[in-house]
């Protein structure tokens, strides 16, 4: 049985920390799934770690469902969120309900992520009052980056901290049922897990938030175009990819691969009859 939201809210209710990962087709899924992941994330972080973009701009809805679906559907237990990328929420919040209900009903998720505090309310209730859960992100909005002008930490001023609070405060009463803490100063986000009854999921947020997310090609070291801070690197398949490609490289060119172990036989009397025909040249043409 698929978790759902309530699972989730029961989760920070009872204390039990919230593991969340992304995931973006059917190797990342089924291990995350079989890991015991309880929170799937399709993020648009697809655009930097799965189609090598600098930034997660260039991300279309179109991108999500097409890997969204391939997550729900191949797995069973795991909660699934799709993030709506840039600009498919921004106009207007009839928009953001269109966009969100094509990836409920085209990729099977159970909620949708969008970026933005108190100037998303009004969009944010839009989508859940028609039913489709929504998770909030605050901080650190990537989509935004041009406007924050790089990845930087928020909340280090009073100001902005101010704002993060009221951000916070702003998603949960229009209905979001999580909120993602991302890039935010470790003390600041203490305070909104506290002060919200809903989740609070960070990433480089500190160790008191009510859940953590991670970017799977991260943990992996499977994207090495930097290391972000917020992360750490629990195996270095990265590493592992390339020497054993660098492996198979040289193997083919040796002569070592294929062997006979990896290669098809058939009948010796068939074989003869080939030989005889291409000899004879009676073969059909
Ligand atoms: O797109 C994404 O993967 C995200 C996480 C980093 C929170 O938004």
């Amino acid at each position: 049985m698929r978790l759902t939201i309530r699972d989730i809210q029961k989760m920070k209710d009872n204390g039990e920390r919230i593991v969340m990962l992304t995931a973006y087709d059917a190797v990342s899924a089924r291990v995350s799934e079989a890991a015991g992941v309880p929170l799937l994330l399709v993020g648009d972080t697809l655009g930097m770690v799965v189609q090598g973009h600098d930034t997660t701009i260039p991300v279309r809805l179109e991108h999500i469902i097409y890997h969204a679906e391939i997550v729900t559907r191949v797995t069973q237990r795991p909660f699934v969120v799709g993030d709506l990328p840039f600009m498919t929420y921004h106009i207007s919040p009839e928009q953001a309900l269109r966009n969100a209900g094509r990836l409920v009903q085209e990729a099977g998720v159970g909620a949708v992520k969008l970026e933005g505090g108190e100037h998303m309310a009004p969009t944010i209730r839009r989508i859940v009052q028609s039913g489709i859960p929504v998770m909030a992100h605050i901080g650190l909005t990537p989509q935004s980056v041009n406007e924050f002008g790089g990845f930087r930490v928020q909340g280090k001023e009073i100001k902005t901290a101010q704002q993060l609070l009221r951000d916070a405060e702003a998603v949960q009463e229009a209905g979001a049922f999580a909120v993602v803490l991302e890039l935010v100063t470790a003390p600041l986000a203490q305070m909104i897990t506290e002060k919200l009854d809903i989740p609070t999921i960070g990433i480089g947020a500190g160790p008191n938030c009510d859940g953590q997310v991670q970017v799977f090609h991260d943990i992996l070291a499977l994207f090495d175009a930097f290391i972000p801070r917020h992360t750490r690197r629990y195996a270095n398949i990265g590493d592992m990819m390339r020497a054993a490609i660098a492996e198979y490289v040289r193997d083919v060119q040796s002569g070592a691969f294929p062997t006979e172990a990896n290669s098809f036989t058939m009948n010796d009397d068939v074989l003869l009859a080939l030989r005889q025909t291409e000899v004879n040249g009676s073969g059909d043409r």
